[in-house]
């Protein structure tokens, strides 16, 4: 479901976020931790990565940099900070990185499709109904071994 330009802005349209790297999300690092756990996770710089809350995809653009032979999908909610985001990926000439205006609450995610699903800096920031489906996104229900995800910070909200 994307997000029409006509549609509600939100606080990040008004205040964008500064988005920067986060080694620990690089599929590198999580392919590393997954394989001392026994999995086979996708090699790096072979692999497709999405990241749900992406900002202006700080965190992506120099991964997708870095591994041209990965794929890279970023959603976010906030058309500024996306399309802040897609002028710089235009500007470097990238086409192995999309950044994409939709929301976490409507997206499909095609699970054979990605082989990490990153969500940094987000969980702490959202509505419980947006907690749930991050949640349900990274950790529910993946087939075999192959998938890894990581939510950081996950800091779940006392009830
Ligand atoms: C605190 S910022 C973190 C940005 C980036 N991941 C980082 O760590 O630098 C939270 C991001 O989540 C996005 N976001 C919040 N709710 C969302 C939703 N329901 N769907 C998609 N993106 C959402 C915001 O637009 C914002 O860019």
């Amino acid at each position: 479901m994307a997000i029409l330009e006509t549609e509600s802005r939100t606080s990040y349209d008004r205040v964008p976020y500064l988005s920067y790297l986060f080694r620990q999300t690089h599929p590198d690092r999580l392919a590393t931790i997954a394989t001392l756990f026994g999995l086979r996770p996708a090699p790096p710089d072979c692999c497709h990565v999405l990241e749900l809350g992406c900002a202006s995809g700080g965190n992506l653009i120099p991964m997708a940099e870095q591994l041209p032979q990965s794929k890279f999908l970023g959603i976010d909610s906030s058309i500024r900070q996306v399309r802040d985001g897609q002028s710089l990926i235009d500007e470097l000439r990238l086409t192995n990185i999309e950044l994409r205006c939709e929301d976490i609450l409507g997206i499909e995610i095609d699970r054979g499709r990605f082989d990490y699903i990153i969500s940094c800096g987000v969980f702490s920031w959202v509505p419980e109904n947006v907690q749930e489906r991050v949640d349900q996104e990274t950790t529910e229900g993946w087939p075999g071994e192959l998938k890894c995800s990581m939510t950081h910070p996950l800091i779940r909200r006392s009830s």
